[in-house]
């Protein structure tokens, strides 16, 4: 396959669309509800979702174009390098033609991908991950046309056994753009959305586990509590279960939305009371921040020596387990719990993490990436040991 097919023809191609419900609250609340920093924006300066243009399947839901999140940055780090060449031509040139093995564990509709593939020589491969059904046909399309993307419909939190599959043990770089997209927000019938009505579903991955009805038929008004506390630092979780728990049936997000609305006993002006209770009950179904924890502990024995990892977090539960995973794993600090007079101190395997934000003119350009981060790190020298204090 020439590379040039596949690359991507002007910056245009790089941008990434979203549809104007991104621009509001909504969206907005979703992705970054629980960071309490963001939630004191207004609505337009938090992070959505962010979508490219290239799904046909979908066009229709998408109806305005927007750069993506930290793009540069992100492609730059799983690369290992500073900055990209200004552009890739048609003819490839400018292209930093890195030979490896990378992956991109949150596929969407391919931004990232995109962009990373424009500066992947011809034998390089790409693997790339997502739970959505809708995100993995555009991805099927993608490998259509370059025979360097590999498709994985599946969590990112199965990469060491889905990679072992293609007889694939290391990679050079791992990235992964967390949360939800915009088409899975604008489609009401996905059930994420407290503002399009829909089945109560939440599932990222449609074809398989339990919808978010199906969990409330069943739960009882405690575990509700603790997974919309938990989840989503909602101060009200009692009440707020209770009266979810004395609803006959759970059809309609709007209906439950209501719900949750009265019972909530203190409103917040530009934000729906509900953002937070549907925010807990979507990471709660989809597992989310065990997905991320796995993810990142299989990052340790996956990536070679020397190699990148980049991962884009929109809310404070995310980015903190990220900023201890790589404090836990690069300060050489000393295991606890040792009788031992002098303790070993835990292996260093990432050196130089770093955390990126949006810069001034993408922030005024794009008021929706304020409240990401990139959290990026280089794997060490240092050979894995399978140890449970670690
Ligand atoms: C913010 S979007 C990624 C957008 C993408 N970077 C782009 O440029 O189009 C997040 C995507 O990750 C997927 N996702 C979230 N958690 C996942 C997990 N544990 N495993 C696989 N995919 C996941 C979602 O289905 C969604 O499509």
């Amino acid at each position: 396959m020439s590379i040039s097919n596949n690359k991507p023809k002007s910056k245009q191609d790089l941008k990434t669309t979203t549809s104007s419900a991104t621009d509001n609250a909504e969206s907005a609340d979703h992705l970054s509800a629980v960071d309490s920093a963001a939630a004191k924006l207004g609505e337009s300066d938090i992070q959505p979702a962010q979508e490219p243009v290239t799904d046909k399947s979908t066009s229709d839901e998408l109806s305005f174009v927007h750069d993506a999140v930290l793009l540069q940055e992100t492609v730059a780090a799983v690369l290992g390098v500073r900055s990209l060449p200004k552009q890739t031509d048609d003819t490839g040139q400018n292209s930093l033609q890195m030979s490896g093995i990378y992956v991109d564990a949150t596929f969407g509709r391919g931004g990232h991908s995109r962009l990373l593939l424009s500066q992947l020589a011809d034998d390089a491969t790409l693997i790339v991950f997502d739970k959505d059904p809708t995100a993995i046909s555009v991805a099927h399309e993608l490998a259509s046309t370059d025979s360097r993307v590999k498709v994985v419909h599946d969590s990112f939190a199965t990469l060491t056994d889905s990679l072992a599959a293609m007889g694939i043990t290391k990679v050079d770089g791992l990235m992964a753009d967390l949360g939800i997209s915009s088409p899975q927000i604008d489609d009401g019938s996905r059930g994420f959305s407290f503002m399009r009505d829909g089945a109560v579903d939440m599932r990222m991955d449609t074809s398989r586990g339990q919808s978010v009805a199906e969990w409330l038929e069943k739960v009882d008004d405690e575990t509700l509590a603790n997974v919309l506390y938990e989840f989503g630092e909602e101060r009200h979780s009692r009440r707020i279960a209770r009266a979810i728990k004395q609803m006959d049936s759970y059809e309609s997000t709007l209906e439950l939305a209501e719900v949750i609305k009265v019972a909530h006993p203190n409103w917040q002006r530009g934000k729906h009371p509900a953002t937070q209770s549907f925010q807990a009950m979507r990471i709660f179904i989809n597992n989310e921040l065990g997905d991320v924890d796995s993810f990142l502990e299989q990052s340790i024995p996956i990536l070679k020596s020397g190699g990148q990892l980049a991962v884009i977090s929109f809310h404070s539960l995310e980015d903190r387990r990220i900023k201890q995973f790589l404090q836990r794993h690069s300060k050489g600090q000393y295991l606890e719990d040792e009788n031992l007079p002098m303790p070993p101190k835990r292996p260093r395997y990432f050196s130089k993490p770093k955390r990126v934000g949006p810069s001034k003119d993408e922030v005024s350009q794009n008021p929706r990436s304020r409240s990401a981060w990139l959290r990026l790190a280089t794997r060490s020298d240092i050979e894995y040991v399978t140890d449970d204090k670690q």
